[in-house]
């Protein structure tokens, strides 16, 4: 069973190690060594932020994925989004679940309009997952990462609420929580 809740303080020594490791942060655009200790004050100065929300997803009460909202404009009721799956456990689903999950909050309880997100156009992994739930590819930004081969696309993805296949997997909000059934 998988169950989406909030990211707390006892998470971020699993959360860095994940950071630190290439596998997650060679498409994620952050630059290691990410510390424990300067991600804690990350953690506590955001304490109250409206403007982002942090969540994780266990499975069977194991963390398996670490996923959330920034940049949130109540304006406009939008978000990007994050997700990023234990790396010994990628390809297995837990990412297609956790976006959903995700989704399901921002859009039942989060209350908001849209989720976006940049996607480099070699993350396979990371369109397939979007796609397969109803995020749709809304424009390309031509040769705007760079690798050893040389620059690639840069992919704009978004959600709206209606876009969201909701019926993807069974779920059940309880309070501020959500699993899937
Ligand atoms: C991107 C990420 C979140 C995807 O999660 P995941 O659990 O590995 O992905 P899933 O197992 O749910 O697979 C999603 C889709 O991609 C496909 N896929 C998975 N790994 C793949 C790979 N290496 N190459 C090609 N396709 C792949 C799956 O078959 C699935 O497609 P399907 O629905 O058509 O079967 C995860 O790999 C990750 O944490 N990557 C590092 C951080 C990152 O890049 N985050 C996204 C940017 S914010």
């Amino acid at each position: 069973m998988y169950k989406l809740r909030r990211l707390k303080l006892d998470d971020l020594e699993l959360r860095v190690q994940w950071m630190n490791d290439p596998r997650v942060y060679e498409t994620m655009h952050f630059v290691p060594p990410i510390t424990l200790e300067k991600t804690q004050d990350w953690f506590r100065n955001n304490v109250g932020n409206d403007t982002r929300m942090d969540f994780v997803i266990e499975e069977d009460g194991v963390v398996c994925a670490m996923d959330g909202l920034t940049g949130i404009d109540p304006k406009l009721r939008k978000g990007e989004s994050y997700t990023i799956v234990d790396p010994n456990y990628k390809g297995k689903g837990i990412g297609t679940r956790t976006l959903f999950l995700k989704s399901i909050y921002a859009f039942e309880i989060g209350i908001l309009n849209k989720i976006w997100a940049f996607i480099d156009a070699d993350n396979i992994a990371s369109i397939k997952m979007c796609e397969r739930i109803g995020y749709k590819v809304e424009g390309i930004l031509r040769q705007e990462v760079v690798r050893e081969s040389g620059l690639i696309d840069r992919y704009y993805m978004g959600c709206l609420e209606d876009d969201l296949k909701k019926d993807a997997f069974a779920y059940e909000v309880i309070n501020d929580e959500i699993i899937l059934c």
